[in-house]
Formats: structure tokens, C-alpha cells, sequence
């Protein structure tokens, strides 16, 4: 009897597809609506800032070259991981990332741990020339970075539209966007990116 019902199930496209639906979609709810719940997973952790604008201009030159596609944001929580970068990431350190940039592949190291690990100088000379410091390194060089300056346009409107999405800035800190970006170069706000990484969380090194 029952494996006849199996059989009915398994020779019947139609049947399979409305009842993989239906099981997904339950697997699917339980996973995912309790997270909408939980404050571990929406809410930022202790200490937590949406980024300053230049941080945040810092934020969209490294999507627009395309970092994301050597380097995640994501320490995953096992040994070989936390040893090498540090304590493994959480929910709460994402929350003022729109869109996250978690990446999927690794052909350099992960970046989510990387704030204060070197210093502006070491980054500098490493994102005009990565083999200057790092001689065997593949990484490709971005020495416009240092000659191309801010664009002080837009950065209001872009810290506007994020706090409609729940980014906290307060009326004067947008005010002033524009004087934070004045005489600085793409470089500089790249590299206030990424010391800001992951520093919220104390990491054992
Ligand atoms: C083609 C792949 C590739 C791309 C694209 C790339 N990187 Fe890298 N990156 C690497 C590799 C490989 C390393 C390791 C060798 C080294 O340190 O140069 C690295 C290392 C780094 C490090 C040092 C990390 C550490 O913990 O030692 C930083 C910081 C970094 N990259 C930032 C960037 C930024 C910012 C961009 C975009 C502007 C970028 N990378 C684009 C491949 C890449």
C-alpha cells in the first residue's frame, strides 16, 4: 500500500512538484522566520556604527573594482578559520552592510578582520603595488586610487537613502559629508574601508 503511494508520487510530475514545494517551503519557514525574531540576527553588535562617509564612499569604490571577487567577508566558525582571521563573523556586524559583501570565492584572504592589522602606509603601497610588499602576491595594482580625488556630490543623498533603510546618521553628520571628502583621494577612503573591518568584535591575535 505504502509503496504503491510512493510510486504514484514518484511517476506523477505534476504530484512531485506541488509536494517538493510544499516541503521546501516548510524546511524554508522554520529556518527562516524565527531569524526575523532573533536579536542576535538583527541587531547590530555592541558598538556597531553605519559607515562615515568616507568609509561609505571608501565602501562603493571597493564594489565598483571588484574586490569582492578575490575576497570574502566571512569567517566561517571553524578552527582553521578563527586561528588564521580572527573570531568567526556574526549576523550582528552585517546589519549596515547594503549589500553585503560576504563573496564566494577566495583567491586572496578574507577581508572581514582585516581593520588595524596593518597600517595606512602598508596599504597604501600595497593597493598601488601589491609586490612591494608582499613580492609573490597576485593581487592586481590600483594606482589611480591614489590620483583620482573624491567626487563630493551624491554622498548626501546616499546617506539620505540609507536612513530611510534604518541607518542611524543624524542630520549633522550628513550636513558635513561633503567637507569629510574634501582634498581626499579614492585611496584614502578605500583605506578607511577596510580599517573599519570587523573591529567590533575582539579577536583573538
Ligand atoms: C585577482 C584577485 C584579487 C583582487 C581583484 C583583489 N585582491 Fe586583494 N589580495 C589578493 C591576494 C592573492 C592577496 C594575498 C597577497 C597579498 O597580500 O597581496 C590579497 C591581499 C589583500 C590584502 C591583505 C590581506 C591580508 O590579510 O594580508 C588586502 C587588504 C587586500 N588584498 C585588499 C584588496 C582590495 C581593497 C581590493 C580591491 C581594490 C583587492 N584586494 C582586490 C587578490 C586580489
Amino acid at each position: 500500500m505504502a509503496a504503491n503511494s510512493h510510486e504514484k508520487v514518484e511517476t506523477n510530475v505534476g504530484l512531485l512538484i506541488i509536494l517538493i514545494t510544499l516541503v521546501v517551503s516548510i524546511g524554508g519557514l522554520v529556518q527562516i522566520v524565527p531569524l526575523f525574531f532573533m536579536p542576535a540576527a538583527t541587531q547590530p553588535v555592541e558598538g556597531l556604527k553605519p559607515y562615515d562617509a568616507l568609509s561609505l564612499e571608501g565602501r562603493d569604490i571597493y564594489v565598483r573594482e571588484g574586490c569582492y571577487l578575490c575576497h570574502s567577508q566571512m569567517i566561517r566558525p571553524f578552527r582553521a578559520e578563527t586561528e588564521r582571521y580572527g573570531h568567526y563573523s556574526v549576523a550582528g556586524e552585517y546589519v549596515y552592510d547594503r549589500p553585503f559583501q560576504w563573496g564566494s570565492k577566495r583567491t586572496g584572504p578574507d577581508l572581514h578582520r582585516v581593520g588595524g592589522r596593518y597600517s595606512n602606509e602598508w596599504h597604501r603601497v600595497h593597493l598601488i603595488n601589491p609586490r612591494d610588499v608582499v613580492p609573490e602576491s597576485v593581487m592586481p595594482g590600483y594606482p589611480w586610487l591614489q590620483t583620482t580625488p573624491l567626487k563630493t556630490t551624491g554622498i548626501q543623498r546616499k546617506m539620505e537613502v540609507l536612513r530611510t533603510l534604518g541607518h542611524p546618521y543624524t542630520d549633522e553628520e550628513i550636513a558635513k559629508a561633503p567637507s569629510m571628502l574634501e582634498g581626499k583621494t579614492e585611496m584614502d577612503a578605500v583605506i578607511a574601508y577596510l580599517q573599519g573591518l570587523g573591529v567590533h568584535i575582539k579577536t583573538r591575535r
